[in-house]
């Protein structure tokens, strides 16, 4: 067989014979066939096997059958390779634009049935939306080209090979070729058809293509349309029937913009779309429009003139079973959780998403940044040496890749902003992205983060700037300099609006400090918030050799060079589960301001153009988180940026109970995502008369003790605590370790940018280091006196010369016992320490302890720098729930400013515990788990925790915040936990 084309794996040209230029995904009524179903495979383990496959009588009777699209990796049960995971290392040798032999390629086959009056068509066209990373295509044995560019569209004209009838289309998809260089994004590397495969009849007199670029200014609406097709095709109608609007342009010269009156606008918050008809004789093209006008003026980013906040999300394609496959059912309610918890922005990392998800975004409402499919992060291990951005030989690969994401997507009003790619270093080649997109499309501005002195593109862009960074961004004062730039070029970078790409890694536990990025926004305009890394983990579901299933991150596959757990950094666990960090997100961004004032509340409207008609303000009183009283306030409809201050119910407040007011605004009527009556923001007031605290009674006359002793429900046998409430109790025993998060991992940051942690080494490493995972105790002294007894220990690590001694005073209060824990560290501790607590063993002997009622915050976990999604109230959670399943184990489950605590066995109560607040009014918070913190500690997935015959209830003075190092800032200092000494005070019943 004679090959018309012979590309090469290391060929940096973007492929041959896909037709240009490219075009948009439409939804057309021309006759198309979807190739999508089951194809015979084969998988070689180099590119270099025969051609032979192609012809149309190859015998692939031996071959295996496998679903189209997928992953080949993903199907079979291991037969046809693993996926491999990598952050920025390429998993093959730096060597460009080579790659190894040892190339997996996956050549694919299969029959497809052309219908007779398909040889009206003036052409058939065969379309792939995506194939990773290099692909050929035969059509009955006769080569029709080659393609490159993983996450975009191909299409190929296939007229002179198909017939009606019978026809095979044979595929060969190489896993690496010289695109690998530039696809190097922190994700799986996942080969395969992994989109639709369509086959199209292109009718004579169609339409080639169609651009409705719609703008929208002081209540008109306005078309203009860009008709590609032949001048023999017009007559072209336009319709827009919900407009009355019908245009019939007889030639291509009559096509001109017009404006239409009273036209709803398109927004993320008010998404208001208008079905159009595009027609000539032979095809109809239906499009749904948003009328919207997007302009920067000075460094502000408006949208229909108003400013626009980014409260949004890095969004990458991935699912636990179909990796990168689109499922629209499953795209759908992914996107209608991100709205239900107040995201209103996607930046689409780091390539086009399926062009559906497009559609949805147009529909339920997002701001949206289309990325390209281009990153070349790898190069920067190698100090960006032979980076493709800046070498001219990559030139057209860049420029194709750049056309095919604007041409396939440019319809979408969701879109606002273009960015060029990810994580590519710098160089002309961008450069020549951006300039082809401002001749392509004046009116949406070209993003780049790396593009660090704004030379091309239209925003500033960073990712994971510290909060002080963002705020020197805000300011025009200062004179240091920002990062990257000189002086002139930092001036520059000033004049443009300012985003965020990436902030708020959300690796395992964490991040903190949302609300302190937040609070920035609503105080330097140029501030245009951000997209959070990312909306959900990456897992894979797979099983262990027993058949425990988990969600398997870098390294589960045997990977020779792989980056761990880092593709777990999302706010959504793999299984859709929302993490405490999307619920504190949803807090810290929701759109409503609340600002108590006596007897009034002042209601914000934040919102970009929506007033608050949508929504109803409820409210209820709760006594110690038992509610006494609810309705509704009389709020008029609040216009975006204004406020009303409107009046509170009255109020009943109880002499001996905490009260709390709380405030809800809530969807007035069910929406697309989400029902009458979801929660869109919330507040609280504390209306609490005040309660004095117990003193410490002095008591006198200790001496040493030994033998038992019983004060109240707790029973000591020489000092130590045997049994409470009739059951088998031990502790406290001073706990200063917590299992360490993704966080205190993280050895990210520069010197100086917190005080919290040493640059390079990780907090968990200096934790270690000090023995806190293993700490010992000498018992110093026990001495009792009437109705109380009192050890002394000495708490300290092998080799450390730095001690805690723990002073615990039991004692019987009328009908309770009080236990007071004195924490007092020696001198010689350096670093920030996880927490300050004490531990319970509480054995399951015939009741195991297997859940808890509190009156604190919650209901979900918190912890100092994550804090606003919890509320004071009485909430309850089994101890399975009270704990986050992160992909690997880690600190979890911490419930802050704890007042009342019930320990339950199957419902029934099992032990009682007061909390009191110390001098300073600080209370403690508490976790109740089935593994102690090193348990935990040792496991990199769930199923390595051991079985558990023991529930371990911690009783934190403090914890230490969260931060973000596992690739951003360290805990902010006022969140940071340092060596002190401090008091816990229980009183149990
Ligand atoms: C960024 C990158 C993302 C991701 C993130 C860390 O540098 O753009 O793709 O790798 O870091 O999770």
């Amino acid at each position: 067989m004679l090959s018309r084309f012979s590309p090469h794996v290391s060929d940096t040209a973007p492929g041959r014979g896909a037709l240009r230029p490219a075009r948009s995904w439409l939804h057309s009524d021309a006759p198309s066939r979807s190739l999508n179903g089951s194809w015979r495979f084969r998988l070689s383990p180099t590119a270099s096997v025969a051609e032979d496959f192609a012809a149309e009588d190859f015998d692939d009777q031996d071959w295996d059958d496998l679903p189209v699209p997928s992953h080949w990796v993903l199907e079979g049960d291991g037969a046809h390779g693993r996926p491999i995971y990598t952050n920025i290392q390429f998993p093959f040798p730096i060597d460009p634009p080579h790659v190894p032999d040892e190339n997996p390629t996956g050549d694919h086959r299969r029959h497809f049935d052309m219908p007779a009056d398909w040889s009206d068509a003036e052409r058939v066209v065969l379309r792939f939306d995506g194939v990773e990373s290099l692909f050929r295509v035969w059509v009955n044995g006769v080569e029709m080209g080659s393609a490159g560019g993983s996450r975009l569209a191909h299409e190929f004209d296939v007229t002179s090979a198909v017939r009606p009838g019978d026809n095979v289309v044979a595929v060969r998809v190489h896993q690496w070729s010289a695109a690998s260089y530039v696809e190097d994004q922190d994700q799986w590397w996942l080969p395969g058809i992994f989109r639709d495969v369509t086959l199209t009849a292109r009718p004579a007199g169609g339409l080639e293509d169609v651009w409705l670029r719609t703008g929208f200014t002081d209540g008109h609406g306005r078309v203009d349309a860009e008709i590609t097709a032949e001048p023999t095709a017009y007559p072209v109608t336009l319709r827009i029937p919900e407009l009355g609007i019908e245009r019939t342009w007889s030639a291509p010269a009559e096509v001109t913009p017009f404006d239409i009156a009273d036209v709803d606008p398109w927004s993320a918050e008010r998404p208001r779309l208008y079905d159009v008809t595009v027609s000539t004789a032979a095809e109809t093209v239906t499009l749904r429009a948003g009328f919207r006008t997007v302009e920067i003026r000075g460094d502000q980013f408006l949208v229909n003139g108003r400013r626009v906040v980014f409260h949004g999300v890095n969004r990458h394609e991935t699912h636990p079973l179909r990796g990168r496959v689109f499922d629209e059912a499953h795209a759908r309610e992914d996107l209608a959780r991100m709205k239900r918890f107040n995201v209103n922005a996607i930046r689409t990392s780091h390539y086009p998403p399926h062009p559906r998800l497009l559609d949805l975004a147009d529909e339920l409402g997002f701001w949206v940044v289309l990325e390209c499919d281009l990153e070349t992060h790898g190069f920067g291990e190698v100090d960006w040496v032979g980076n493709p951005s800046d070498d001219p030989t990559w030139r057209e690969a860049y420029l194709d890749r750049i056309e095919r994401t604007v041409e396939r997507d440019k319809n979408h009003p969701s879109i606002v902003i273009w960015s060029l790619g990810n994580e590519a270093g710098t160089g002309s080649n961008l450069a020549a992205m951006s300039a082809w997109v401002h001749a392509r499309d004046a009116e949406r501005p070209v993003h780049y983060e790396g593009d660090y002195t704004g030379e091309y593109t239209d925003v500033y862009s960073r990712m994971y700037a510290s909060v002080p960074e963002t705020e020197q961004i805000g300011t025009d004062g200062s004179r240091s300099p920002l990062l990257h730039c000189t002086p002139a070029q930092g001036a520059r970078q000033r004049t443009k609006p300012f985003l965020l790409c990436e902030y708020a890694h959300a690796m395992g536990n964490g991040p903190g400090a949302f609300d302190q990025y937040e609070a920035l926004v609503h105080q330097y305009p140029r501030l245009h918030g951000g997209f959070v890394w990312e909306w959900r983990d990456h897992g894979i579901l797979t099983t262990t050799a027993d058949g425990t299933p988990f969600y398997a991150y870098g390294g589960d596959f045997g990977e020779v060079v792989h980056d761990g757990n880092f593709v777990m950094d999302g706010m959504l666990l793999s299984d859709d589960v929302p993490t405490p960090s999307l619920h504190e997100f949803k807090a810290v961004v929701q759109p409503l301001r609340f600002t108590f004032h006596g007897d009034k509340v002042a209601i914000g409207n934040l919102r970009h153009t929506a007033d608050t008609s949508d929504l109803r303000f409820r409210w209820r009183v709760e006594h110690d988180g038992a509610p006494v009283a609810s309705g509704y306030l009389d709020v008029p409809a609040v216009v975006a940026g204004d406020s009303a201050r409107v009046s509170l119910p009255r109020i009943p407040v109880a002499q001996d109970a905490e009260t709390w007011l709380t405030v809800e605004a809530v969807l007035a009527a069910g929406t697309a995502w989400a029902e009458e009556g979801h929660v869109i923001a919330t507040a609280q007031l504390d209306r609490s008369l005040h309660r004095p605290v117990p003193r410490v009674r002095a008591r006198t006359g200790w001496r040493p003790a030994d033998g038992t002793l019983t004060l109240g429900t707790a029973e000591f046998v020489d000092g130590t605590l045997v049994r409470l409430g009739g059951r088998a109790v031990t502790g406290p025993r001073l706990e200063l370790f917590r299992a360490p998060t993704d966080n205190d991992e993280g050895a990210w940051g520069e010197v100086g940018e917190s005080d919290a942690g040493i640059a390079g080494v990780s907090n968990a490493e200096l934790w270690r280091r000090d023995g806190l995972d293993r700490l010992t105790t000498r018992r110093v002294s026990v001495e009792r006196t009437a109705g109380a007894l009192r050890t002394v220990d000495k708490v300290s690590a092998a080799n450390s010369g730095s001690w805690v001694m723990v002073e615990s005073i039991w004692s019987l209060e009328g009908d309770e016992v009080e236990l007071r824990v004195e924490i007092e560290p020696s001198r010689g501790w350096h670093t920030v320490w996880p927490r300050i607590g004490i531990c319970f063993d509480l054995p399951d002997g015939d009741a195991p302890v297997d859940g808890a009622e509190w009156f604190g915050l919650g209901p979900l976990e918190s912890y100092p720098d994550s804090l606003r999604a919890a509320r004071t109230g009485r909430f309850s959670a089994t101890v399975r729930d009270l704990a986050v399943d992160y992909a690997r184990p880690q600190e979890t489950g911490h419930r802050s400013a704890l007042r009342r605590l019930t320990l339950t066995c199957a419902d029934t109560e099992v032990l009682r515990v007061e909390a009191l607040p110390d001098t300073r009014g600080r209370r403690p918070g508490f976790t109740l788990s089935r593994h102690t913190p090193q348990e935990i500690a040792r496991a990199e997935h769930p199923f390595e925790l051991p079985n558990s015959t023991t529930s371990h209830l911690i009783v934190d003075a403090a914890q230490h915040g969260l931060g973000s190092r596992a690739c951003g800032p360290d805990v902010w200092p006022e969140f940071a936990l340092r060596p002190e000494s401090r008091t816990i005070r229980l009183r149990i019943t």
